[in-house]
């Protein structure tokens, strides 16, 4: 009888879930013990490692011909633009506490060195320069598709050098109820003369979506 209970409350059916947990937590342990001394957002613990849509935009972007500029709009703890082989990284976030984590982490693990700015996405003033990759990865979901639309046309028009993408994803799945704003790449790119390429499909129904200039558009 209370063997029977113990194995029931063994709950063996999650045992399988188990070892992705344990591997979980160990690729996350770095950055647990980073956030006892910056304390920021609970967030940025989750491993690279598990994230598949950040393994895709790095394995894109790094296979480009022209890696000049990369510019990363959210770039939290730098995972992203911390593996990307450009001669030029510039990661812009709004948290100070986050962008202080990665500065801290570049100096170790970034030999290409990251150049960590504050910068609010949402601020009149645009970005700087012009980039062959500019990624807007897993924030721009607190947006409206209104406001997100004019960034990407301000970012497309100003931004971009001639062969440049935009990189950005989008939850599709409106049913989801962690999320706030579900966008659409055919309204965000709608006044745009743009190439769409999809780079993939991820967990939590998350499109990864290459826009970039489309020639034959432009000059006809
Ligand atoms: C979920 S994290 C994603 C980090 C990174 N892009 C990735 O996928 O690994 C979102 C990041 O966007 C930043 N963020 C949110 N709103 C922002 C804004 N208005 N301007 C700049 N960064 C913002 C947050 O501080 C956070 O670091």
């Amino acid at each position: 009888m209370i063997r029977s209970k113990i194995i029931k409350n063994l709950n063996l059916k999650k045992i399988k879930y188990l070892p992705i947990n344990i591997s979980k937590f160990f690729l996350s342990f770095p950055k647990i013990l980073l956030r006892l001394f910056f304390n920021f957002d609970t967030w940025h613990i989750s491993s690279f490692a598990h994230r598949e849509y950040a393994k895709a935009i790095v394995k894109y972007a790094n296979q480009r011909d022209s890696k000049n500029s990369v510019v990363e709009v959210g770039c939290g703890l730098g995972d992203i633009i911390r593996r990307l082989n450009y001669e030029k990284k510039t990661g812009l976030d709004n948290d100070r506490k986050v962008l202080k984590a990665a500065k801290f982490i570049s100096k170790f693990f970034d030999s290409s060195r990251t150049d960590f700015q504050e910068y609010n996405f949402l601020e009149p003033k645009g970005l700087e320069g012009v980039h062959d990759v500019i990624l807007i990865i897993n924030f721009a979901h607190a947006f409206n598709s209104e406001i997100l639309k004019e960034k990407v046309e301000e970012i497309f028009k100003n931004n971009l050098s001639e062969t440049g993408e935009i990189i950005l994803d989008v939850i599709e799945d409106k049913s989801l109820k962690n999320y706030k704003n579900f966008h659409s790449i055919e309204y965000l790119t709608s006044s745009l003369s743009s190439d769409i390429f999809k780079i993939g499909e991820f967990g939590s129904s998350r499109c990864i979506y290459s826009i970039s200039r489309n020639f034959n558009k432009s000059q006809g």
